[in-house]
């Protein structure tokens, strides 16, 4: 949800902001712009639509300058057009702001500031901020932004600069994801590390509640009462080419095909001399996760359905009963919850407002959070109590898969620790999960050799209006993710379902149009799972079936099948989504679908 950047150097600040900004690009894209001050002068380069436009712009129109700040947005208030792009102004055009996050009280203060004379330019909840800096800017810009930051409401990260203080970058943060970097020449703020990858090693992350001065060769951190706080730094993780799309024309795509490698590195992690390492993080000590009687797994879209699977194979495993829940549900559900529960937070960005505040719901209870993350030093990694790193690398790519996967895995070996502390796994069952595992990397890697296999089947149903994803048991979730993979790069209507329920209402759907992606390996649901595909066939539907090499009678039932490698049911519904995974970004480039930054979405939801 929206990228901030502001550099403060010698270099080209457009294009140091420029490339900061596509590099923050995943956050939104709706539209995007920039401020410098040059020789007392605040010019504004700005356009709704992609950043190339932008750069397109500073092309036609350069600029340069001693400061500046960029933005990229995901629109939450206002079109996404001209006067609701950021930076935003002040009344007199000398104070530029941008903004991550959601201003909820923004009306009531939008109504005092207008009726003190304040003019609004935008729609946007936003601008209020640098009207309320407007406001106390005579008391000095830092000032007026701890005056400012105590009227708001609701979650944000911003940077902002003023034409009369131009040695320093102002930031504020509460709630939203915001670091900064500085050296002896020349400091920067991002929302994140990969804003500021090719410039600095080591990064600040800012601390919640604080306001930040950058300038060259200095950073002082102080929280909202004025107190300093101290900070250190840490090195950067990432490599710049860790987030290019290398020889890839798609983020997605690169993705996908790093699932073998990411698999294997886990499983090598985790399984040291025959015993489950689940890292130093986990924090939470055997006895406690012994006692636990409950667990409740909290996230959203993507990580909600690794969830799913592991709800069934924690269950399977040790025995516990599992609830998974939407994050955006559970915050307000005032779920009953003991203090033998253990709630746990699935995310890959570790920045996801709704579960964010799920989390901190939990804490408030006083009940431990094991989170599942892979984004680290994210607010998530932050609050928990105990981690697992997910370990699937930077995931540019807005559509999730090998995070996807890399959850599944993780939350397999966290069931089977929890099963061995519990009595539940015997050693000999965790030799055979163990071989099982390392299977999977080159079993996946099997799965994608069959690409233009699916690219064919992806050309036939390019055009279809509707989709339906069937799977049972583990692979239910196959199914929903599937489902969403599909409707968010393809813009095609696609429901996911657990097969048995089909015929309570979803049924009425398919006609001989319908094309019916149906996740049937072998497991202990085969034969219930091939009814419901007969039932698909009966009313002329198209089945296109995910099934265990080999299988005859899901073929013969199917119009095309899509075969993975022979496998435990457990890890089934890890190799069973990756063709899925390739049928939706096929059908999406059939359809010259911008498939790394699908209408409406962004990489990182921080807001509610
Ligand atoms: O970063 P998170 O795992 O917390 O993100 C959760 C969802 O926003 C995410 O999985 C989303 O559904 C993806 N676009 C799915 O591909």
């Amino acid at each position: 949800m929206c990228g901030i950047v502001g550099y403060i150097g010698s270099r080209d600040v457009p294009s140091v902001l420029l490339g900061s900004l596509w590099r923050l690009e995943y956050r939104g894209y709706d539209s995007s712009g920039i401020a410098v001050i040059s020789n007392s002068e605040l010019i504004v380069r700005k356009v709704p639509g992609k950043l190339s436009e932008l750069e397109e712009l500073i092309k036609r129109k350069p600029v340069s300058g001693e400061l500046g700040i960029g933005h990229t947005r995901w629109a939450t208030h206002g079109l996404p057009q001209e006067n609701n792009t950021h930076p935003l102004l002040d009344c007199n055009e000398e104070i530029a702001l941008v903004v991550n996050g959601i201003i909820e009280n923004y009306l009531s203060l939008k109504d005092e500031l207008e009726a003190k004379g304040h003019i609004f330019r935008s729609l946007t909840d936003s601008e209020v901020i640098v009207h309320l800096i407007e406001e106390h800017a005579g008391k000095g810009l830092t000032e007026a932004v701890r005056l400012a930051v105590k009227k708001l409401t609701g979650n944000f990260a911003f940077a902002v600069i003023k034409i009369s203080e131009r040695n320093k970058i102002v930031c504020a943060r509460h709630d939203a994801p915001l670091i900064c970097c500085y050296s002896e020449k020349e400091a920067a703020v991002a929302s994140d590390m990969s804003g500021v990858v090719s410039i600095f090693d080591e990064v600040i992350d800012i601390p919640n509640d604080s306001i930040v001065v950058l300038g060259r060769g200095k950073c002082s951190i102080t929280n909202f009462q004025g107190r300093e706080v101290k900070f250190t730094r840490r090195k950067v993780t990432i490599a710049v080419k860790d987030i290019d799309k290398g020889h890839y024309p798609h983020f997605m795509l690169k993705e996908i095909y790093e699932q073998p490698k990411v698999l294997h590195n886990i499983v090598s992690e985790r399984i040291i001399d025959s015993r489950i390492q689940l890292g130093e993080e986990l924090s939470i000590s055997e006895e406690e996760l012994k006692k636990i009687s409950r667990i409740v797994i909290q996230a959203c879209g993507t990580s909600w359905h690794a969830g799913l699977v592991g709800k069934y194979i924690i269950e399977k495993f040790a025995r516990i009963h599992t609830e998974v829940d939407i994050s955006s549900e559970f915050r307000y559900r005032d779920a009953v919850l003991d203090s033998d529960t253990l709630i746990m937070a699935i995310s890959q960005s570790g920045e996801t407002a709704d579960t964010i505040a799920g989390l901190r719901e939990a804490k408030v209870k006083f009940l431990k959070v094991l989170s599942l993350v892979n984004v680290l030093q994210s607010s998530i990694h932050r609050e928990s109590d105990g981690i697992i790193g997910i370990m699937a690398g930077p995931e540019i790519g807005v559509a999730s898969t090998k995070a996807y996967t890399a959850e599944i895995v993780n939350l397999y070996f966290l069931a089977l620790h929890l099963g061995i502390l519990r009595g539940f796994v015997s050693r000999a069952q965790l030799k055979e999960h163990f071989s099982a595992l390392m299977k999977v990397p080159e079993q996946v890697e099997q799965i994608l050799k069959l690409d233009s296999d699916i690219k064919a089947i992806a050309e036939i149903f390019c055009n279809s209006r509707d989709f339906l994803f069937l799977g049972r048991g583990l692979n239910y979730a196959t199914a929903l993710e599937g489902a969403l993979k599909l409707k968010e790069i393809s813009y095609i209507n696609a429901t996911g379902y657990a097969a048995g329920e089909m015929k309570h209402g979803p049924i009425a759907l398919i006609d001989h149009k319908m094309p019916v992606v149906c996740v049937n390996p072998r497991s202990s649901v085969y034969e219930k799972m091939l009814s419901n595909i007969q039932e698909v066939v009966a009313r002329k539907g198209i089945p296109i079936s995910v099934v265990t090499k080999g299988d005859r009678r899901t073929k013969g039932a199917s119009k095309h099948v899509i075969p993975i490698p022979e496998c435990h049911e457990c890890v089934s519904p890890i190799l069973a989504v990756i063709p899925l995974q390739l049928l939706a970004y096929h059908i999406a480039t059939l359809k010259e679908l911008d498939v790394d930054r699908p209408r409406n979405l962004a990489k990182s939801v921080t807001v509610e």
